[in-house]
């Protein structure tokens, strides 16, 4: 899916009961993505992983929502199996994880890759997970193919990226960001107007095409 689409709102059935997209949401951001298979080990790695740090999500106002063509049975059988696992889990497996049984979700978000996307027996939706921002509006999107599981600290990196760049709309975050280091201000932005949008100061750096556009600030 391009980013910037609305993510169009559904109705599903959930480990926490009938989800409405849009309503479920709320002001929230939300981290959408789906899991190859329900018993299978990389998957349950990953949404233990990510219920482990549920708490570092809701710090940020982010609402998780995992999905795959399970049905809804062996998802609530399945975290039983996940909270065995990760033990680290605290109390209540904390995110509804939806049964996707006619792949009607996994085709319309784009979460069945190429090779099977017609083969309905193959139902397996691709490790696809979408940051969409409270106006549904899809902000970033990795896609990683079965073999490969993610690293939450990515997915935390990303969204405070997302969140500060969407509060400060003049910079964006480079290679290896995380909070508090410095960020790049846009190359538009003119000269005149950084000490009065970075009073505690901004570095130029001096490049060999003396072009002045690498500009730095950790004052945001
Ligand atoms: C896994 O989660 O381990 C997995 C699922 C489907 C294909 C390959 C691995």
């Amino acid at each position: 899916m391009k980013l910037e689409t609305v993510i169009p709102d559904f109705k599903a059935q959930s480990t926490q009961g009938p989800i409405s997209f849009y309503n479920w949401l709320g002001d929230s951001w939300c981290v959408l993505f789906s899991h190859p298979a329900d018993f299978t080990p990389v998957c349950t790695t990953e949404l233990g992983r990510i219920a482990v740090h549920q708490h570092e999500f809701a710090k940020r106002n982010v609402k998780l929502l995992a999905l795959s063509c399970d049905k809804l049975q062996d998802h609530k059988n399945w975290v039983a199996d996940i909270k065995s696992y990760c033990l680290d889990i605290p109390g209540e497996f904390p995110y509804p994880i939806v049964a996707d049984e006619k792949r009607e979700l996994a085709v319309k978000l784009d979460m069945i890759d190429e090779e099977s996307k017609d083969k309905e027996s193959e139902a397996m939706t691709v490790r696809a997970l979408y940051i969409i921002s409270p106006d549904h509006k899809l902000k970033l999107s990795m896609v990683y193919p079965a073999s490969t599981g993610r690293n939450v600290d990515e997915i935390l990196r990303v969204i405070d990226s997302l969140q500060l760049t969407s509060r400060l709309k003049v910079v964006a975050t480079p290679a290896n960001w995380t909070p508090g280091t410095k960020v790049m201000i846009l190359p538009h932005v003119k000269d005149e107007d950084l000490p009065k949008l970075f009073p505690k100061g901004v570095e130029k750096v001096k490049m060999p095409s003396g072009i002045n556009y690498v500009r730095t600030t950790t004052d945001y």
